[in-house]
């Protein structure tokens, strides 16, 4: 057989893990070919690919990142951006396309796929919102790389007696403020799914100052609001591709909290770090299993669906299904985390 793989949309860490394994089991297990293609759709549009064999994957389990690098750009936004798609996989005799990928890239899959594209996606990201799986690959690292961050920002916010309001990625939920919130002892946690008040959460820092406490810290996910009409507050915009774009949750809590309370407080924005570096093992292993099922599935022709982990089992599930909504962080979590406003 002859497959190809793409990663596309926000790097991850465990890309790499995902390349690795579909060479391995593809090429070494059932001697197939694999090309891969360079940044995402964008490769298969423009038909920029390598081959991806033994010695091109040598060494980057651990990697973070992507070697096939990755874009944000989707066929069906462009015009004849299928047609260009379907005749590259038609000239290239691709037998599958492995698309390892968000909640974008996995639309954009779904819908190749309901063209007649033979299609088994992957899905990744930091943010653990797919719906359809328990849990991503890179969501425990990112989870480690705030977790870690917030234990160090604790000791310099005691030192000095501040607030300080910590922004984790988390467009749409908030899962990674949830758990690193959790894991670091938060004070309180604000998240996209739940519009927070304002005069709670300055009640609730404020009760730790009244209490003797000589610092408090707020996790925000980067998508946090107030509830509507408790704050002023900049929604933000959008980028070039038409993506959210936050003004920045944590500058313009640390303004309101500063004023509310009279104690210094600072925005701390902990961005891309969060997606880079090395995967931990946990991630290693899930996107392991993910390339591994990934190529089993191609050759069982199971096209239109994508791995899975449910349970402790990977298991393959309908693209559709995939991207019909976002897992988002169920109610029941926020009262276990305390904080959650
Ligand atoms: O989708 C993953 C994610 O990390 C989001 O949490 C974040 O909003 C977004 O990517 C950032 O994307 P970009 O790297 O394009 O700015």
């Amino acid at each position: 057989m002859r497959i190809g793989v793409l990663t596309s949309g926000g790097d991850c860490p465990g890309l790499n893990a995902v390349i690795r394994s579909v060479v391995h089991r593809a090429v070494v297990d059932h001697g197939d070919e694999v090309i891969g293609f360079r940044d995402g759709w964008k490769g298969l549009l423009e038909c920029d690919w390598l081959k991806l064999d033994l010695d091109a994957v040598s060494g980057i389990l651990a990697r973070g990142g992507t070697i096939l690098g990755s874009s944000r750009v989707r066929p069906e936004h462009l015009r004849g951006g299928v047609e260009r798609v379907k005749g590259h996989v038609e000239e290239l005799g691709l037998d599958a396309i492995i698309p390892i990928g968000g909640e974008g890239t996995l639309k954009a899959a779904r819908l190749l796929s309901d063209s007649g594209l033979p299609i088994v996606g992957v899905p990744k990201t930091i943010d653990n919102d797919i719906s359809a799986t328990d849990v991503t690959f890179g969501f425990d690292t990112a989870v480690g790389v705030a977790t870690e961050a917030l234990d160090r920002l604790k000791t310099t916010a005691e030192s000095h007696q501040r607030v300080l309001i910590v922004e984790v990625m988390g467009r749409h939920t908030g899962w990674i403020a949830l758990n690193s919130g959790t894991a670091a002892g938060a004070h309180a946690i604000v998240v996209p799914e739940r519009p927070f008040d304002i005069d709670e959460l300055t009640r609730r820092v404020g009760a730790r100052f009244e209490a003797g406490k000589r610092f408090a810290i707020v996790v925000a996910a980067e998508g946090a609001k107030p509830r509507a009409g408790s704050m002023e507050f900049d929604e933000g915009g959008r980028d070039i591709y038409g993506h959210e774009r936050f003004a920045g949750i944590a500058r313009q809590l640390s303004v309101e909290l500063e004023q509310r309370l009279g104690k210094e407080a600072r925005p701390v924005i902990l961005g891309h770090v969060q997606r880079g570096g090395t995967p931990t093992a946990y991630d290693r292993v899930l996107a392991t299993r993910f390339g591994w099922h990934a190529v089993e599935a191609v050759h069982r022709e199971e096209f239109g669906r994508m791995t899975a982990l449910h349970g402790t089992d990977i298991v393959m599930v309908p693209l559709a299904e995939a991207v019909s909504t976002l897992k988002t962080v169920p109610a029941e979590r926020y009262a276990e985390a305390e904080c959650v406003l």
